[in-house]
C-alpha cells in the first residue's frame, strides 16, 4: 500500500502498524485498561446525526477559523503527543513542516522527542504553535523550560495537562517493554533526568515519562505559579466535567480548555469529551462566553470535526492520526493525514449546506442519542 491509496485515518492506521517497530506501535496504540474510553471517544461520533440542507449554494467552502485570535486554515490541530520520534527520525519537526504546509497549528508535547527550538525552526515564522506543560516535581525545571518557551514566537499559548498526574494503567505498552536509542531527546530536553528514566523504560514508555511529574498541583498555587512564569495564555487540558470546566474559566489567565479524556490513556470509563460538551451545553453554557473550548479524542473522520464544532467546539484535536501519519510516511504521511481530514471536512460542510466554520451550531446535528447518556 502507498500513501495515495490510502483514503482515510483507518488506511493510514493500518499501513503505520505494518511499517512501525512494535514497541512504538504499543505505545500510540495503548490506552488504560480495557479501552473502553478509547473505543467510546470514536463511536460516540457515530451516534450524533449530521441534518444536511438543500437549496444552498456550496461553490464556496472557507475551513479557517482562529484558535485564541491566532488564524489558521483549519479547525482541527495537532494534539501534543510524546515520542513522535518512535514513529519516524523526523519526529515532531516532520510533524511542524507538515502543519506549515497545511496551515494546521500545532501543541508540541512536553514529552516531545525534539526540542521547541528544532521544532518551531522546522515551520515558518507565521506557524500556530502551543507548548504542552506537565508541572514537574522538580519546579525550577519547568520554569527554566517556560523560560525557553518565552524565548520562541511562535509559540502562542500555554497548554497545561491535568489530567494525568500520574500514567494510566497501558498493558500494551507495559508489555513491550525495550529501551530508546539514546539520540532520542526526551521530555523536551528539559533536563530533569527523564532521559534516564525513558532508556530504562522497563515498565513501559508511558510511566518512565510521568516519573518526574508533579502530583501536588492545586487550582490556585499552581495557576498563579504559572501566572509567574509566562505571559501566554493558559490553556487547561484533560477538563472532563462541567463543574471543573466553570472554575477553570473563571481564572484569570485560564482562555481555553481543552474538553479530553487523554485518548482514553489516563483513567478508562472517564466520558469522551463529547459528553463533556453536552454537559456544559446543558448546565454551564456561560463557559463557551468565557472562554475557548476544544475538544479531542476518536476524530477519525472529517464529519467527526464538523460534528464536535457543531456542539461548540472551536478547535478540535487529532492526536494518533498525526502519529499514524508519520509512521506511514514521514512528512508526507502527515500531509495525507491533513489532506484526508480537510478534504473530508470540507465534504461534510458542503453537504450540510455551510460555508463557513462559525455558522456550524446545534440545528445541523441530532445528537437526542448522546444526550440521554
Ligand atoms: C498522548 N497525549 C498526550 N497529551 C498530553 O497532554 N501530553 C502528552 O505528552 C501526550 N502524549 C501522548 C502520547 C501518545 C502516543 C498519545 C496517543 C496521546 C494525549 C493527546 O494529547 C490527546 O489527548 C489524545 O491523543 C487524543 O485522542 P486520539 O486523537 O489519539 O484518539
Amino acid at each position: 500500500t502507498s500513501l495515495s491509496q490510502c483514503l482515510n485515518l483507518h488506511d493510514i492506521e493500518t499501513l503505520a502498524t505494518s511499517k512501525l517497530p512494535h514497541k512504538a506501535w504499543a505505545y500510540y496504540f495503548s490506552a488504560a485498561d480495557d479501552l473502553l474510553s478509547k473505543s467510546l471517544n470514536r463511536t460516540v461520533y457515530s451516534r450524533i446525526l449530521l441534518r444536511p440542507r438543500i437549496f444552498v449554494d456550496v461553490t464556496k467552502c472557507n475551513t479557517s477559523t482562529t484558535f485564541l485570535s491566532h488564524p489558521v486554515a483549519l479547525p482541527f490541530y495537532v494534539s501534543p503527543a510524546a515520542m513522535a520520534r518512535l514513529a519516524h527520525p523526523s519526529g515532531e519537526a516532520g510533524i511542524a513542516a507538515a502543519c506549515a504546509k497545511y496551515g494546521v497549528a500545532q501543541i508540541i508535547s512536553h514529552n516531545a522527542s525534539t526540542t521547541p527550538e528544532a521544532i518551531v525552526a522546522a515551520a515558518s515564522p507565521t506557524q500556530v504553535f502551543g507548548w504542552q506543560l506537565y508541572v514537574q516535581t522538580n519546579r525550577a525545571a519547568s520554569e527554566a523550560m517556560l523560560a525557553r518557551i518565552a524565548a520562541l514566537p511562535s509559540i502562542k499559548f500555554i497548554v497545561l495537562t491535568l489530567d494525568a498526574p500520574v500514567a494510566g494503567k497501558r498493558e500494551h505498552d507495559e508489555r513491550t517493554a525495550t529501551a530508546l536509542s539514546a539520540d532520542v531527546v526526551v521530555g523536551s530536553g528539559s533536563g530533569t533526568g527523564a532521559e534516564e528514566r525513558a532508556a530504562r523504560a522497563e515498565g513501559g514508555v508511558g510511566k518512565a515519562l510521568f516519573a518526574g511529574t508533579a502530583m501536588d498541583l492545586t487550582w490556585s498555587a499552581t495557576l498563579e505559579w504559572l501566572g509567574r512564569h509566562t505571559n501566554l495564555p493558559i490553556v487547561l487540558k484533560g477538563v472532563q466535567t462541567h463543574e471543573d470546566a466553570v472554575l477553570a474559566s473563571r481564572y484569570p489567565g485560564v482562555k481555553g480548555l481543552v474538553l479530553s479524556n487523554h485518548g482514553g490513556r489516563a483513567m478508562d470509563t472517564a466520558p469522551p469529551a463529547v459528553h463533556t460538551l453536552m454537559e456544559i451545553r446543558r448546565y454551564a453554557p456561560g463557559v463557551f462566553e468565557r472562554c475557548e473550548v476544544w475538544v479531542d479524542g476518536g476524530v477519525g473522520r472529517g464529519t467527526d470535526v464538523v460534528k464536535a464544532l457543531c456542539l461548540g467546539a472551536r478547535g478540535v484535536g487529532v492526536g494518533r492520526g498525526v502519529l499514524w501519519g508519520l509512521g506511514a510516511g514521514g512528512v508526507e504521511g502527515v500531509e495525507r493525514v491533513f489532506e484526508i481530514l480537510k478534504g473530508e471536512v470540507e465534504t461534510c460542510m458542503r453537504l450540510l449546506g455551510v460555508e463557513r466554520v462559525e455558522e456550524l451550531g446545534m440545528r445541523h446535528i441530532n445528537a437526542r442519542a448522546v444526550e440521554r447518556d
